[in-house]
């Protein structure tokens, strides 16, 4: 078997256009655009391409583009104060507090601070206490970006086993409980689990999310599962280049020998994130504004 590639940067473009259309309706209706402020702390050189491609997009979408950028030295209480300002500016829908954050900040007692009416990037407890439960409130938006992949490619999930490798709050918690109310049998796996290996060629459904280049082979996989690869991994690079090769957590390779679908790195999951994060921000400012989200978002 071949598995077909999932192309993540494809319909991700494809959100972004729905997004951007309806960003402009809603302008339209409510005489203002939807606004997202992105705050970046320091000097880090990956944020700062993180930070200028979210402004980018937040703009071609149709929506507001706040950015704020304070120095590494930055004190909590003035990180706090800039965040209740936006947590009260009307023309604010999301905020996004960039991370990581400097060491001497603590990234917890941000998030808390952040209004979770305007936490588009679903990281405050109560956004995931929401999840948890099942009430409507903003989901991470690299699972939810997976969700849509695996909806899109597979229709009903129910029934199917999905297992999930790595246990963050940012992408494997909010994917488990995701794949859990679409009725999959969902299994969180580790760098504890024992025979990983085992445990993954059960999966209907991996997801994986753990930081180890190319770590799942074809050995490890069901004939047939769908594969969905968070992983983002510069190997060190090879002779006389400057840069190492991006792979995933999944040797692409090998892995669509077995597979019946997966996820190109790059090109598959990661486009989606800032994709989902438009989606997210609009929606709340649907909320915000008393309106009700268009269901195609
Ligand atoms: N740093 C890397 N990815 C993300 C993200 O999705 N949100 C935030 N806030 N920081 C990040």
């Amino acid at each position: 078997m071949t598995a077909t590639r999932i192309d993540g940067k494809a319909f991700a473009a494809r959100l972004r256009e729905r997004v951007g259309e309806h960003a402009a309706s809603f302008e339209k209706a409510t005489a203002r655009k939807a606004g997202l402020a992105v705050v970046l702390v320091g000097e880090d050189a990956a944020s700062q391409v993180y930070v200028g491609a979210k402004g980018k997009a937040t703009l071609a979408a149709n929506m507001a583009s706040f950015e704020h950028r304070l120095p590494s030295d930055a004190t909590s209480e003035a990180l706090m104060t800039l965040v209740q300002q936006l947590n009260e500016d009307d023309s604010v829908d999301g905020i996004l507090v960039q991370l990581p954050l400097p060491d001497h900040l603590d990234e917890q007692s941000i998030i808390a601070a952040i209004s979770p009416d305007k936490d588009v990037d679903g990281f405050h407890v109560i956004n995931a206490g929401r999840l948890s439960v099942g009430q409507a409130g903003f989901v991470p938006c690299t699972p939810l970006g997976c969700m849509m992949l695996l909806t899109d490619r597979l229709g009903d999930l129910s029934g199917l086993e999905a297992v999930v490798i790595g246990r963050s709050n940012i992408v494997g918690k909010p994917m488990a409980q995701l794949l859990l109310d679409a009725n999959a049998t969902v299994t969180i796996a580790h760098s504890r689990t024992k025979d990983l290996a085992a445990v993954v060629r059960r999966a209907d459904i991996v997801v994986a999310a753990v930081g180890r280049p190319q770590m799942i082979g074809k050995d490890w996989l069901k004939d047939g599962a769908t594969v969905i690869d968070v992983g983002i991994n510069r190997l060190p690079p090879e002779p006389g280049k400057e840069k190492g090769k991006l792979v995933g957590d999944v040797a692409f390779d090998e892995a669509s020998e077995v597979a019946a679908a997966i996820t190109p790195v790059p090109g598959g999951v990661g486009p989606m994130t800032i994709a989902v994060l438009l989606r997210n921000t609009l929606v709340a400012a649907h909320r915000n504004a008393g309106l009700e989200a268009p269901a195609d978002l």
